[in-house]
């Protein structure tokens, strides 16, 4: 049997629980899940492409099987590179499904070969997102439990409270 391999990507600025649950479900659907970073400046990240690789990288480092990897271009294109097959991505609330619909539909357009999954994180996370983590994080409030603790020690650091 070929290797199955499930490609997993997103902004991830930062990875929060929630990714990080669609990344363990993931993980049982294939021999080896690669973390895809998009190397996207327009979107102003908070933390630069290398912060999001290291940070990610303490998170899974235990597991062989998850690598973590940036990509520009095509998403596509770079599953053909690695050699995956899956695209892995989660899914919130009904907000989420239209979006997601037209990426998986493209995708699907531009390579038929390679399906995308939706995976849905613990419903506790279902109102988990980068964006919103962020926001509250620079106005001060706590957001342990919502990001791993790698993410939260660099969230504090980076957005002092006043
Ligand atoms: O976490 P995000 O920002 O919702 O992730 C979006 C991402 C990275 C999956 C998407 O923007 C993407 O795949 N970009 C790469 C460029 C590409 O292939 N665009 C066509 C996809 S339909």
């Amino acid at each position: 049997m070929p290797e199955r391999v499930a490609l997993y990507p997103g902004s991830f600025d930062p990875l929060t629980n929630g990714h990080l649950d669609v990344l363990f479900r993931a993980r049982r659907l294939a021999d080896r899940v690669i973390v895809a970073i998009l190397e996207n400046d327009e979107k102003k990240p908070l933390f630069s492409v290398e912060e999001r690789l290291e940070m990610i990288r303490e998170i899974v480092g235990g597991d062989s099987a998850v690598s973590v990897r940036s990509f520009s271009g095509l998403l596509v294109d770079f599953a053909a590179e690695t050699g995956a097959t899956l695209l892995v991505r989660g899914l919130r609330a009904i907000s989420d499904y239209e979006y997601e619909l037209q990426m998986a539909l493209m995708n699907r357009r531009l390579a038929p070969s390679i399906e995308t999954v939706f995976l849905m994180a613990k419903e506790e996370y279902s109102y988990v997102s980068s964006r919103l983590v962020k926001e509250v994080a620079r106005l001060g409030a706590d957001v342990s439990g919502l990001v791993p603790e790698p993410v939260r020690h660099r969230l504090e650091a980076r957005l002092p409270r006043s």
